[in-house]
């Protein structure tokens, strides 16, 4: 402990492509959509978060919505700092502090990223006040969030679904022994769902709703145990250019995710093939752990299950996992010291 330790603030974050959570004394202070809505005349920064997801779709020539974080990597440098700055500036017990505190972090970053796309997120954090950064690997931070000892001599596989890339990761003795990341994850099932609407249904509709049917109706199977119901999509009809309405069963989008949920379990399997056999004893055992917001969509786990013939668990808040991770090796520094990046 120094002597300014009671001046230092301690933070988490998980800047993920979709969301971004931070913890602070333990509470999840922030969790909001990875998205800035900028002014495109001044340049400035006018919305960040939910505010600016609000705006997305449905911005004029003016206002332009950007997600940093897009497809796993890095897409905007200069928007993705101006938001990590807003995110922790709005941090409401930060805010009544009379001047602003250093900040020690433990921040997890999409695993795909690259060493340079790390120093500018690393660097981005500096410029905040970061005193003192480190950086997580995302499957690490997951497999910590969701209660597993990293540090045993015992393999254990995650699959960490997100909104940009899927990270599958097998892990043992607080190393990453094999891992993939693919870019086929939320933001492609979205897409999927788009694509599906256009030629299937001669509608177009936006990423807001497509996310929307996805949430409320989106299933990697057509072998439900609870199925949901029929679904009312609204859109424009491709043809005569009017609104319209059309109704969309899960069996639908089902069909739609399909080659997408297939490229993740064929990643899957690929890790497992590459995993050396006293680790593959060990999941045999153990099973696969999912995390991240995409390991909700119905039917994902059955469907894994059946692949592979393991057991398949979800973790128990998959969309926080990570943070929680992220926020348990922030606590325990010198016990995950050589997990972390400094
Ligand atoms: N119930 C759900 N079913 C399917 N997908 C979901 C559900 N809830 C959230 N998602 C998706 O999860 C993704 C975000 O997951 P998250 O783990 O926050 O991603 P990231 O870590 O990349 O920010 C988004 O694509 C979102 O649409
Ligand atoms: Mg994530």
């Amino acid at each position: 402990m120094g002597f300014f330790d009671f001046l230092t603030e301690e933070i988490a974050i998980d800047l993920g492509t979709a969301n971004t959570l931070i913890i602070h004394n333990d509470k999840v202070v922030v969790d909001s959509p990875s998205i800035v809505a900028r002014d495109r005349v001044t340049g400035k920064i006018i919305a960040v978060g939910k505010e600016a997801s609000m705006m997305q779709g449905k911005t004029h020539e003016n206002i332009k919505t950007i997600r940093p974080l897009k497809d796993g990597v890095i897409a905007d440098f200069d928007a993705s700092e101006q938001m990590i700055n807003l995110f922790i500036k709005n941090i409401p017990a930060l805010k009544k502090k009379l001047f602003n505190p250093a900040l020690r972090m433990v921040v997890c970053i999409p695993s795909g990223i690259t060493e340079v796309e790390m120093r500018a997120v690393k660097e981005s954090c500096e410029r905040v006040n970061g005193k003192e950064v480190y950086l997580i690997h995302e499957p690490m931070a997951a497999a910590i969030g969701i209660g597993i000892d990293i540090m045993q001599p015992k393999g254990n596989m995650i699959v960490d679904i997100g909104g940009g890339t899927t990270e599958i990761a097998v892990i043992a003795l607080g190393g990453i022994v094999c891992d993939k990341s693919v870019k086929v994850a939320g933001d492609v099932f979205t897409n999927d769902i788009i694509y599906y609407m256009r030629t299937q249904h001669n509608l177009y509709v936006g990423e807001r709703t497509a996310e929307k049917i996805k949430i409320q109706i989106g299933a990697a199977t057509e072998d439900l145990d609870l199925p949901p119901e029929e679904m009312s999509v609204q859109g424009r009809d491709l043809l005569t250019g009017k609104p319209k309405q059309v109704q969309i069963s899960f069996r639908e989008i089902a069909k739609a995710l399909d080659k997408s949920i297939l490229r993740i379990e064929d990643s899957v399997m690929e890790t497992l093939s590459q995993t050396p056999p006293e680790l593959a004893a060990d999941i045999y055992n153990t099973g696969i752990y999912l995390a991240g917001g995409g390991s909700m969509l119905r039917g994902l786990d059955k469907r894994l299950s059946q692949k592979t013939d393991l057991p398949v668990y979800i973790a128990e808040d998959p969309l926080r996992a990570v943070v929680r991770g992220t926020g348990i090796a922030l606590k325990n520094l010198s016990k995950f010291k050589s997990i972390l990046i400094k």
